[in-house]
């Protein structure tokens, strides 16, 4: 006898319809080509997944701006990502100092602690970020290993403006550097290489406009000669990074790929090099202006000031007398427009990463904004 089989829904009586513009902090709306190439299956190993996985670094240097071949894919979130270079990176007695911005800055110390990490958490002044003089004033205290920074802490939209100037710094104190791009990479200049990253990775949910659940992770040479030669016996199995690049540098198996994950990274990667970073970073700063001057004229104030400001993904400060929740449920409702609320913070947040910043997708979200907003005064 079989259990009895549950009542079943088919799925476009779930998926909601119209399509919901996701104007939050991701994921971002994927392209019609990221559509087509992830309903893609194939075999994940032979010659034609190899010409890909070949293919896909390349236009993955040319994103991160490295001329490291060290570029893996990781079938999971970009929080596995961050995980793989903890891996690497930390085991008992390991010192590691932590930039805390914020929710995914401390991902990273609560990580390196579950490895045995000695972990520092420095904090910045309040509504500010991390800058140099900070750090090395820690630097000059206490021996270090390694360094982590996120570039934009998207819980509180605010970014580390001194970010190049930091991981140089903390390079040449000798320290390895681990570095969260998720949600600046293709959406702003970090170029690893001139910065002295040695860990940098993104999600695919992102900048990318790719989907969720498959992340990308770039080491220097002197970090991956690192990982190659570490006797620390390695914590993860599936995030090894000596394990991964099995698949990633010789097309063994290592773990079944996420075949459809892997063709929509290379299809975001590929739009990304046909629009040219240049074009792309012109495109994101145009868009974010154009949203923020928006919200501004709808007597909205911004959570980060102008100094510090992540213009990736913008926090704006929830206005009195409006439910952030019902603010969120409404512009869905009426406007089939996603924001994000936040992590306790009194906020709600607005993406600028890749299909998000263009013009008709932030002219509609300010329009839908502006009559909440007004449904809300009236309320
Ligand atoms: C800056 C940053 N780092 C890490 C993450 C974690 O990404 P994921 O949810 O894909 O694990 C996020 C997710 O929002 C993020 O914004």
């Amino acid at each position: 006898m079989t259990k009895p089989v549950p009542p079943l829904k088919a799925l476009d009586h779930i998926l909601p319809r119209p399509p919901i513009l996701l104007m939050g902090a991701g994921p971002t709306p994927p392209t019609p080509e990221v559509e087509r190439a992830s309903a893609t299956v194939f075999s994940h190993l032979g010659t034609t997944m190899q010409e890909i996985i070949k293919q896909l670094q390349s236009m993955a240097q040319y994103v991160f701006q490295t001329d490291s071949p060290y570029i893996l894919g990781i079938a999971g979130p970009a929080s596995a990502a961050m995980e793989m270079s903890m891996a690497s990176l930390v085991w008992p007695g390991r010192k590691v100092l932590v930039l805390n911005l914020g929710t995914f800055s401390a991902r990273f110390a609560e990580i390196a602690r579950g490895l045995g990490g000695e972990v520092t958490e420095l904090l910045p002044e309040p509504l500010d970020c991390f800058h140099v003089d900070q750090v090395q004033a820690e630097l000059e205290k206490k021996s270090y290993d390694v360094l982590t920074i996120v570039h934009g802490e998207t819980s509180c939209g605010i970014m580390n403006t001194e970010c190049e100037e930091i991981c140089r710094l903390a390079k040449s104190y000798g320290l390895m550097v681990a570095v969260d791009a998720v949600v600046t990479l293709s959406c702003l200049p970090i170029p690893m290489d001139e910065w002295q990253i040695d860990f940098m990775f993104t999600g695919g949910q992102k900048g990318l406009s790719a989907i969720p659940g498959v992340s990308l992770i770039a080491l220097s040479p002197i970090a991956f000669e690192f990982v190659m030669k570490r006797t620390a016996p390695m914590p993860h199995w599936c995030l090894d990074v000596r394990r991964a690049w099995k698949f990633w540098g010789k097309g063994e198996y290592h773990y079944t790929a996420p075949v459809t994950g892997v063709l929509a990274l290379y299809e975001s990667l590929r739009l990304i090099c046909e629009e040219t970073l240049e074009k792309r970073f012109a495109r994101h700063t145009q868009s974010t202006q154009l949203l923020q001057d928006g919200l501004l004229q709808l007597g909205l104030s911004l959570y980060a000031p102008e100094s510090c400001r992540l213009p990736s993904v913008i926090a704006v400060r929830t206005p009195a007398g409006v439910e952030v929740k019902q603010l969120i449920a409404y512009m869905i409702e009426q406007h089939r427009v996603e924001m994000s609320g936040a992590f306790g913070l009194p906020i709600f947040r607005i993406g600028q990463m890749g299909e998000q910043a263009r013009e008709h997708n932030v002219r509609r979200t300010l329009q839908g904004l502006e009559q909440s907003l007004n449904h809300f005064k009236q309320a």
